[in-house]
């Protein structure tokens, strides 16, 4: 049985929520941790951490093959969170729910799957764009080394926003698939994917949408959006590591073939040959992460707790406060003004390397990104080697934001 999602919902009050995720009092340094890396992981509330350590304390078996209770029961938990997912983005049928380790397994089972289908032929095109991370990039270049493929980039205007009309004239015959990102991680846009994806179904291209930035912060229904591919991370969703989805629609999983031989995934083997067992089953190849998707069924759990326009709000409302914080700090310029955007704020420092800005706000326990966010093109893309970045989630509060801009100036002192 899977959980019902609460009719009435907890009122969301930051304080209290606060309270949920042990990790957020913790001290570092001395100092009250300030976590404002949400992009690269979130933090887990107690309910998570419980489910995991329940489930090894009291229900640890292997899954699908023993007729004991404890395998049994072990195999009903883990499809009961086959179930949340689908349920969660709204998929036809859990069997289009394929777990993997996350959003980079995902999109690497697709491009291999589909390389080993001859989905693609020789001088074919994959779009992505030029906000892509390395997840969303790689894959298909190994994939386009066997198959002389080529990737066509969708260019980005100077806010950060995809240029749709570009997006269009590199639609040709030759186009497989478009594969882009939902919210970037490097710049927060947040991109255009029902009319990218209405465009691309006009002329009958698929296409797989990297919604690892977007699931912790928006509601997704991929039938509604119509996405062939939708892909996350359950550690990026208040979950664990180590496991992640692959939702496809039924028509391309069935026709593409496993990604990974091995246990569980097979009807029949003789050494001359095996056959294979029906979705989702046959890209789950060896014993899963068992308690990675109990894990994440917990935190879908939890997200359901709450109306999840309600925590948007306040998010978005932190976001707008951290932007107007930040933007009055002299030399500061933050790099991704789209229109659109999400919980991220990217900067530089004028004069100052986001490596010292990091490492220095670091003794005063804030937490933040510096780097090139595994998206080296679109540092190339704004000049920059890299960026420093704050990343918030509903678990942030104004305070935060007034200690990093504390931190900030303090810096700013120290290269004076
Ligand atoms: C937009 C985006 N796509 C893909 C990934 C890869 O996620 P993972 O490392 O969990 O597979 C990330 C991680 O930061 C991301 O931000």
């Amino acid at each position: 049985m899977i959980n019902t999602i609460p009719e009435v919902k907890r009122k969301f009050d930051v304080e209290v929520v606060r309270n949920d995720f042990p990790i957020l009092k913790r001290q570092i340094n001395g100092k009250q941790l300030v976590y404002l890396d949400n992009a690269a992981t979130t933090q887990k509330p107690q309910t998570v951490i419980d489910a995991l350590t329940h489930y090894y304390t009291y229900d640890n078996a292997n899954i699908h093959r023993g007729l004991y209770f404890l395998s049994e029961f072990a195999t009903e938990q883990y499809e009961n969170a086959r179930l949340k997912v689908k349920e969660f983005i709204n998929a036809l049928s859990a069997s289009e729910i394929i777990f993997v380790k996350g959003a980079t397994e995902a999109i690497n089972l697709v491009a291999t799957s589909l390389c080993r289908n001859n989905f693609f032929n020789e001088g074919d095109e994959i779009i992505v764009s030029n906000m892509e991370h390395h997840a969303n990039i790689v894959p298909w270049q190994l994939m386009s080394d066997r198959k002389n493929v080529k990737l066509k980039v969708i260019p980005i205007n100077d806010n950060g926003e995809l240029n749709i009309d570009a997006f269009i004239s590199l639609i040709s015959e030759k186009t497989k698939i478009v594969s882009v990102v939902h919210i970037s991680n490097a710049l927060g846009t947040v991109n255009p994917i029902k009319k990218i994806i209405e465009i691309a179904h006009s002329y009958n291209i698929p296409v797989l949408i990297d919604g690892a930035q977007a699931i912790p912060h928006v509601k997704v229904d991929v039938q509604e959006l119509d996405a062939d591919f939708y892909v996350f991370s359950g550690h990026k969703v208040f979950g664990p590591t180590g496991i992640g989805v692959l939702y496809g629609k039924t028509e391309y999983l069935e026709m593409m073939p496993p990604y990974q031989g091995g246990g569980d995934m097979i009807r029949t083997v003789t050494f001359e040959k095996t056959t294979f067992d029906d979705i989702p089953k046959k890209f789950e190849a060896g014993t899963p992460n068992i308690a990675g998707g109990i894990g994440l069924g917990a935190s879908i759990d939890y997200l359901n707790q709450f109306d999840r326009d309600e925590l948007k709000k306040y998010e978005d409302n932190l976001l707008k406060y951290a932007t107007e914080q930040l933007s009055a700090v002299d030399g500061l310029r933050i790099i991704g003004t789209a229109k659109e955007k999400s919980s991220v704020i990217s900067f530089i420092i004028e004069g100052i390397h986001p490596y010292d800005i990091g490492t220095i706000i670091d003794t005063d326990g804030i937490a933040i990104r510096t780097g090139h966010h595994c998206a080296q093109p679109v540092m190339r893309r704004f000049n920059v080697p890299a960026t420093a970045r704050a990343s918030l989630c509903f678990y942030n509060t104004k305070e935060e934001i007034d200690k990093l801009v504390v931190g900030l100036n303090k810096v700013k002192k120290m290269f004076a």
